[in-house]
């Protein structure tokens, strides 16, 4: 396994270009399982949950092609757009099994538009993961109130409608990213109106509806509480360019603000990132937006101690809470750190501690001491967000910091030690031959 190695103290100073949403372009690329004819998808970031997720749609049936396009090409790289064209003329199963969903645990939505088109679906439960139990009771709720059966068997969830899904009202007990493209997706091709209340209003959700309108498909209201599917008979194909990644932006927005550095984060409008934007001003940055970017600069010894707690768009998001920690270990004075999404995400905490850091934790609270002086030290990755905030922790630790396990970063930030190197860091990733 691959391990990163950082050397803590350097300023971050440069550009960096957003890469297009992980969260976004994994439910746009279950949509195409929804239509016989090709979806282009175009700027796929080079990811691990794309690969793994194409696999999964390769196993149903799709052929997808990878297309590339150079748009940006600097001294040093040539910087490669790719696009991903996805067809499904014919669904070639309808069971999702054990060894695929467990890899990932966004696959579990190909459930909706496998009982779409096919009437029935067999999708394995994904099963926990290290932020959390993460059930889909939301999603197969929903799935019986548009018309469908659903039963538990052998660890996998079958859902069948004989007579084809029928549009209802879902009121979602709490706002679900994965429930709302879910119920999206099935309520599309189902007859009659479908109405969410309560839906998730992330930015993700409105991507998605706007790749199925030009799909054919009639959706309104996506990105408020509330949103209406009127059924169609059929999607056609279309070619749709996947909206920038926020979190990947309020990242490296943070690693500018720790490291007291000075980064403009290109292609990414502000309205992504509101509410991180008015935390990070509170916490002593200053940013600057301009129509599709954002400029952070921060004087470091001004770190002010600032109090979050997560929640659905447009509050603090719980994809930002880990970053936020590890940077609130730098502010002069103790901040609160409030999860209030999923149970179990603390899981850096522990290992900002070995770097020196002084948190506490008390059920969904971390407080969090600061200033402290940080220490490179050997931690480990946990999951994905958990990860890039030791990252931010070690680019100010005093020595070098090794981070193991980093195949949890390489499913959701695209070249990441090549953007932080470029603006100043000292990050370089050793491979498993190297160890050797
Ligand atoms: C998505 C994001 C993830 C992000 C999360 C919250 C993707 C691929 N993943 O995950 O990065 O952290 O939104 O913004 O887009 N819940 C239930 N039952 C269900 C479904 C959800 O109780 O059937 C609960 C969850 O445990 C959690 C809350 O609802 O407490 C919100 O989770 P949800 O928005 O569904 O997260 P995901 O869609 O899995």
């Amino acid at each position: 396994m691959d391990t990163l190695r950082i050397v803590g103290g350097n300023r971050l100073n440069g550009a960096i270009d957003i890469s297009c949403a992980k969260n976004a372009v994994l439910p746009l690329m279950i949509a195409s399982l929804l239509t016989e004819e090709e979806v282009t998808l175009e700027n796929v970031p080079k990811l691990r949950d794309v690969t793994t997720l194409r696999k999964i749609l390769e196993h149903h049936g799709v052929d997808c092609r990878t297309g590339t396009e150079d748009i940006e090409p600097t001294k040093t790289r040539n910087r490669i757009s790719r696009s991903l064209t996805l067809s499904a003329p014919t669904i070639t199963s309808n069971v999702a099994p054990y060894e695929l969903v467990s890899k990932m645990r966004a696959s579990f939505w190909v459930i909706s538009p496998l009982l779409a088109r096919c009437g029935e679906a067999r999708v394995s439960l994904p099963g926990g993961c290290a932020i959390g139990t993460r059930p889909v009771n939301f999603i197969t709720d929903s799935l019986e109130r548009l018309g469908a059966e659903v039963r538990i068997d052998g660890g996998y969830v079958v859902a069948k409608t004989l007579k084809g899904l029928r549009g209802t009202a879902i009121d979602m007990p709490k706002p679900s990213v994965g429930t709302t493209h879910s119920i999206m997706m099935a309520a599309t091709l189902a007859r009659g109106e479908t109405t969410i209340k309560n839906a998730a209003q992330e930015p993700e959700i409105m991507d998605l509806a706007n790749c199925l309108n030009s799909m054919g498909a009639k959706i309104e209201g996506a990105g408020t509480s509330t949103i209406r599917i009127y059924g169609v008979e059929r999607l056609r194909g279309t070619t749709h360019r996947v909206m920038p990644d926020r979190i990947e932006a309020g990242t490296y927005a943070m690693a500018a603000a720790i490291t007291g550095g000075d980064l403009l984060l290109r292609r990414v409008p502000e309205e992504l990132l509101s509410g991180v934007i008015e935390v990070l001003r509170m916490a002593g940055a200053d940013i600057e937006c301009t129509s599709d970017s954002i400029r952070v600069t921060c004087d470091k010894t001004e770190l002010i101690p600032c109090d979050i707690t997560t929640a659905p768009f447009p509050g603090f998001p719980t994809d930002l809470q880990a970053q936020f920690t590890a940077m609130m270990t730098q502010a002069e004075g103790s901040s609160l750190i409030t999860e209030s999404i999923f149970e179990n995400r603390f899981m850096h905490v522990s290992e900002l501690c070995r770097l020196g850091a002084k948190i506490t934790l008390k059920g969904q609270v971390a407080k969090v001491e600061g200033k402290t002086h940080l220490v490179g030290a050997p931690v480990m990755a946990t999951d994905l967000r958990a990860s890039v905030s030791l990252i931010l922790a070690a680019l100010v630790s005093e020595g070098t910091t090794t981070i193991s396990r980093v195949y949890h970063l390489d499913r959701g930030f695209e070249d990441l030690e090549y953007k932080l190197s470029r603006c100043g860091a000292i990050i370089e990733r050793i491979t498993d031959s190297e160890i050797e």
